[in-house]
């Protein structure tokens, strides 16, 4: 005989444990499948431990710009081994307090595979438990995708598992793949030292971003020392002892590159695998489950959230489709929006991103552009980080805000006002107009809506 709960998640990641609170809340009784790790993807191998690293990497920047501060500092050495502890350190304090938040909210977990019976059962493969549940909520992720090429799996060559579980520090490394994890984890090693190579595919790097900023990123990688190699055509890997070799095309003549770690980030698949989607007859289109605009698959009751529906595999953006699904097993029915959805870079200088990239805005409609570069901010001057703009983009009518575009200091921080407004409408007016405390790296983005309503005050 198994047991009955109200509302059963299967997967404990961003998508999932998020959602299983919620229900909790709302007074649901709720149970928590996770074969892996609490906090899945984004809390293990993905957002927290990679920008661990990349503060380490930042420390060392900071340390060897000690002087421009009039601080002397002498030499310096770092410790892979301690830094990767440090790593996992965050990481396991931050998985504790998931789990005393789920026992907190009397959440039911269990440490298993789930898999589908039928519409209302989940069965734990491991211990053949059954489960009857009034609605279920899948949030199972994704995995790293596969390059499929002669020589594309191998001793060398790691995905981005792989790269958070290195013992130690090769001295060279290929990234294939300039998306979002191929340029934070080239800018960590790079930090430390190695001697580090991107290929990818697309004419530029992050495909996804407004083309000006992923030009002013790749620049600023360039010069510090990161080779990259856009329009990138990878033919295959020559497995070799001491390192392998990438084969590709780049401006139609071959070229090669020895590195002691070939690196993938091409992209990551949903996670499907056992779950036994396709026998209960739950829709799927290119590997993702369908869902619509309430978070409901096609078979009523069963919910799904964040990577496994595909679109922006983002942790925030599984957050908030975890919330919309719990809302509507509730009873509460509710929409998911994706009107002003961040994407963030957490490199320094970082990027962040909301609404449309100018060459989309500019099909769409009749747009203006304000630009303010941080060379003329004074906060971005006291930081010595002058590099980089607030781009933003509004519609010449009525002024809304179609767009904003940040490269710089703690543009990932700074993004969030944009969001806020954009998700209330906000034109380039209000947003010139709300009054901004001085002196902050925020003052960027009030100048560059100035700049579309009449002029920055300091801009010639
Ligand atoms: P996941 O986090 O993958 O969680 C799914 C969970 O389900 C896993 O724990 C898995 O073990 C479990 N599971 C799967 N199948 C079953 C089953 N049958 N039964 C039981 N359990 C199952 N996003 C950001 O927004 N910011 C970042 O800075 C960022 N950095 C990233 C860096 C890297 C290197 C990577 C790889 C990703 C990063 N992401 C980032 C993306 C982010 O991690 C994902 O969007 C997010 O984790 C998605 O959450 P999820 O719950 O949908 O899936
Ligand atoms: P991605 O989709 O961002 O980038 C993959 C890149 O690989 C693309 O630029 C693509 O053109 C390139 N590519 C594909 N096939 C190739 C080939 N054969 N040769 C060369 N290049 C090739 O995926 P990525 O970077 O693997 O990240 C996966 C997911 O994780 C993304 O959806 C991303 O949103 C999320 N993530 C988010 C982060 C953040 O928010 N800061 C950080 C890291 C990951």
């Amino acid at each position: 005989m198994g047991m009955r709960t109200t509302i059963a998640v299967i997967g404990g990641g961003l998508g999932g444990y998020p959602a299983a609170i919620k229900a909790a809340r709302m007074g649901a009784e709720v149970t928590l499948i996770e074969k892996d790790l609490l906090g899945g993807t984004c809390l293990n191998w993905g957002c927290i431990p990679t920008k661990s690293l990349l503060q380490s990497g930042e420390v060392i920047k900071t340390i060897k710009e000690a002087e421009l501060f009039g601080i002397h500092c002498g030499d310096y050495e770092f410790d892979f081994t301690a830094i990767m502890n440090r790593k996992n350190h965050v990481v396991r304090q931050l998985r504790g307090g998931v789990q005393k938040l789920l026992a907190a909210k009397k959440i039911r977990v269990i440490k298993g595979t789930a898999t589908l019976v039928d519409p209302s059962t989940v069965e734990i493969l491991e211990t053949r438990e059954k489960i009857k549940s009034d609605k279920i909520i899948i949030a199972t992720g994704s995995s790293p995708a596969k390059l499929n090429i002669e020589g594309g799996e191998g001793a060398g060559i790691l995905d981005s598992n792989g790269f958070l579980e290195m013992k130690r520090l090769p001295s060279t490394a290929v990234i294939i793949g300039g998306g979002v994890i191929g340029v934070e984890f080239a800018q960590i090693l790079n930090r430390m030292g190695v001697n580090v190579t991107i290929l990818e595919l697309m004419e530029n790097l992050i495909p996804g971003i407004d083309a000006e900023i992923a030009l002013a990123l790749e620049k600023s990688i360039v010069e510090d020392g990161i080779t990259v190699f856009t329009k990138a055509n990878i033919s295959k890997i020559r497995q070799q002892k001491g390192g392998n070799t990438t084969c590709f095309t780049f401006q139609e003549k071959p070229e090669e590159i020895k590195a002691e770690k070939i690196i993938l980030s091409v992209g990551r698949e949903p996670e499907l695998k056992l779950l036994n989607a396709k026998k209960i007859g739950l829709a799927h289109k290119n590997g993702t489950l369908v869902v619509n605009d309430r978070m409901e698959t096609n078979i009523p009751g069963i919910y799904a959230a964040g990577d496994v529906v595909g679109g922006m595999m983002l942790a925030h953006v599984a957050i908030a489709e975890g919330e919309c699904a719990v809302q509507n097993a509730m009873g509460r029915k509710t929409t998911m929006s994706y009107r002003a959805i961040p994407l963030c870079i957490y490199t320094s200088p970082e990027v962040a991103s909301v609404g449309l990239r100018e060459e989309e805005a500019k099909e769409k409609h009749d747009i203006q552009v304000g630009r303010f570069p941080f060379y003329a901010c004074g906060r971005a001057l006291v930081l010595n980080q002058t590099y980089g703009m607030v781009k933003i983009i509004s519609e010449k009518k009525y002024g809304e805000v179609l767009g904003v575009h940040i490269i710089g200091p703690h543009a990932t921080d700074m993004i969030a006002e944009a969001v806020l407004g954009m998700t209330m409408e906000m034109t380039a007016e209000d947003l010139a107009h709300a009054v901004h405390p001085h002196p902050t790296l925020s003052e960027g983005v009030m100048e560059a809506a100035l700049m579309i309503c009449g002029g920055a005050i300091h801009m010639p």
